[in-house]
């Protein structure tokens, strides 16, 4: 898919939108009954303005001066309660949807979680759940509601001036909504889509650049490279300027020309009336009220027509957080399947493939019961992670089976599954909290000595305790300071502190030392009475203490004797 292109279509990102208001719909309903009413309040100001000058000048009006005047007070007063009213169940309906989405994104993310988001890039899944997200506030608040209102109110001022007033005005009234309210729009939105387009590529582009030129500036500054990387900046944000003008020029062009149109109208309204009034059409009190009406209910229309420079980037954002609902995960959860306990894994015939093309594994068979250390060894990239992956379902099996005590892995809870299974990946990601709490995520309800235990176990626990707050130390604050083997024995600790019956480890000790090697070894070593554990490593030290090897080779798996 091409970055700039839309998948759907305008009308069909807005109606998606709209299908997600749900319960929320009535609130937007009342938004827009509050905010017809407040236009026709804004109109009552001029209108019974206008059936006092006509009262005065002799038409004959049922009303009293007084009252009118008292009419004109009012609408005045209940125009601001009802605009009130409408911008508050706009923004209620708006955040509380913001939040709604989120928690959809989230639950989208999660379903994705780990197979998709492989291939997915992060940059553009955290642009999805911030600002995405947050443009589609536009949609809610200031989008759905104003262009109903629009309709409505136009639709009552035709049938108003027709009725009281004369249909010559009514069809000058109605070309005047036509232009400024779809002509107008659309063409300024087709001028504008590819500046806007282009604008946000730039805005993103200057962004990157600069963000990226702070990470790096250590090497920027080591390489001496300062100079060369702030021309870079400065030409960026030359272009970046030059962008913003044409947007600008475009979105005062439009705006200009909705006001000419808009002037142009009423002057057409007028000749109209004086035309009609010369032609004794109608009478003076008619024309007066007929032309007020006209200049006074532009408004809404105008409102509409400020909305295209926004809206190609709410459909933009729009149709990216609803691509992250709509993605359809590698593998569907199993919530009404069994749970087990777990005593033995049989695979057989096992195949799989990322795509089409390239076959990763082909009719694998193995086998693991309790109280064993399986090693499996063979070159990088030939599918030992990918073997893992699908043993804790994280991809689906194409052919073959994998068993857990006689159950097929598609058949298992998901959950259960992954109480039963534990993996230790290659990189292991610490979260920006304490040492303890990200120990914790295991094991929520671990006790002290269940959590320094298990980090004995992985030979992790001296060195936790020498830093100065010990496990209470922020691994964000610590940061780059963790090496890579400190990491990497985090990772092994939560493991043991997860206390799954099978453990799956993916080179647990590539970045260790011998010393601390032989510790995690001997701990492996001690739990393997109780459990199972699968061990991929390209080290001999490591395979050493594996009862059974199997070696991966062309997709193959055998056991080596
Ligand atoms: N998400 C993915 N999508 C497509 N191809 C993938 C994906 N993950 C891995 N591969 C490919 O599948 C093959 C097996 O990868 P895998 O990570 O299982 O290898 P490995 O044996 O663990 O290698 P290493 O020892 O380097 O960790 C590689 O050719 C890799 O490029
Ligand atoms: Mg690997």
């Amino acid at each position: 898919m091409k970055k700039d292109s839309l998948r759907r279509s305008g009308a069909i990102i807005m109606a998606r939108l709209i299908v997600l208001l749900g319960s929320l719909s009535y609130v937007m309903v009342l938004a827009v009954v509050d905010g017809s009413l407040g236009f026709f309040c804004a109109m009552g100001v001029t209108l019974f303005g206008a059936l006092g000058i006509a009262k005065i000048l002799g038409e004959t009006i049922a009303l009293s001066l007084n009252s009118i005047v008292f009419m004109c007070v009012f609408c005045g007063v209940l125009r601001g309660g009802l605009k009130f009213l409408e911008q508050y169940g706009n923004h209620y309906i708006a955040f509380r949807l913001l939040a709604v989405l989120r928690d959809r994104v989230f639950g989208a993310l999660r379903k994705l979680c780990p197979a998709k988001l492989e291939s997915k890039q992060k940059g553009s899944i955290i642009a999805s759940i911030t600002s995405d997200i947050e443009t589609l506030e536009v949609f809610y608040a200031h989008t759905v509601s104003p262009i109903c209102i629009a309709v409505i109110v136009c639709a009552c001022v035709l049938i108003f001036i027709g009725v009281f007033s004369s249909p010559y005005l009514m069809l000058t009234a109605l070309a005047g909504y036509i232009t400024v309210g779809i002509i107008l729009p659309l063409i300024s939105s087709a001028r504008m889509k590819k500046t806007g387009v282009e604008y946000r590529a730039e805005f993103a582009s200057f962004n990157s650049f600069f963000l990226d030129s702070i990470k790096g500036i250590k090497d920027i500054v080591l390489s001496n490279a300062g100079e060369t990387r702030k021309k870079e900046v400065n030409s960026r944000s030359e272009k970046l300027l030059a962008k913003t003008k044409e947007l600008k020029r475009l979105t005062v062009g439009a705006q200009s020309a909705v006001e000419l149109v808009v002037s142009a109208v009423i002057i057409a309204a007028l000749i109209v009336g004086i035309v009609l009034l010369n032609s004794d059409k109608i009478t003076i009190g008619k024309m007066i009220v007929g032309v007020v009406a006209v200049f006074s209910s532009f408004g809404p229309v105008i409102a509409v027509a400020a909305l295209p420079s926004n809206l190609t980037q709410t459909f933009a954002g729009g149709d990216r957080v609803l691509n992250l609902i709509d993605e359809k995960p590698a593998v569907e959860p199993v919530t009404d399947g069994k749970n087990i306990e777990y005593e033995n894994l049989e695979v057989a015939d096992l195949s799989f493939s990322y795509d089409e093309t390239k076959k990763v594994l082909e009719d694998v068979s193995m086998h693991a019961g309790k109280g064993e250390i399986i090693g499996i060894v063979g070159e990088s990239g030939c599918g030992k992670s990918t073997f893992l992956k699908l043993l804790l379902r994280f991809w689906q099996k194409k052919n073959g089976t994998i068993k857990y005590n006689d159950t097929d892995i598609d058949e298992i809870n998901s959950d259960n599954l992954l109480d039963n299974v534990t993996m230790v990946s290659q990189s292991t990601y610490l979260f920006d909290e304490t040492i303890e709490n990200n120990l914790r995520i295991a094991k929520p309800d671990a006790t002290k000595e269940e959590i320094e235990d298990a980090c004995r176990l992985a030979s992790v626990h001296d060195f936790i305790a020498s830093l100065p707050d010990g496990y209470q130390s922020r691994a964000g604050l610590l940061g780059d300071n963790l090496s890579a083997g400190e990491k990497q024995r985090i990772g092994l600790a939560r493991a043991f502190l997860k206390g799954s019956e099978l453990i799956l480890l993916d080179e647990p000790t590539s970045n260790v030392d011998s010393i601390n090697e032989g510790i995690i070894l001997a701990a492996l070593a001690r739990q393997k009475k109780k459990k199972s554990i699968i061990i991929v490593s390209h080290r001999e030290s490591t395979m050493a203490i594996a009862d059974r090897v199997y070696q991966v080779e062309k997709g193959r798996m055998e056991e080596v004797v």
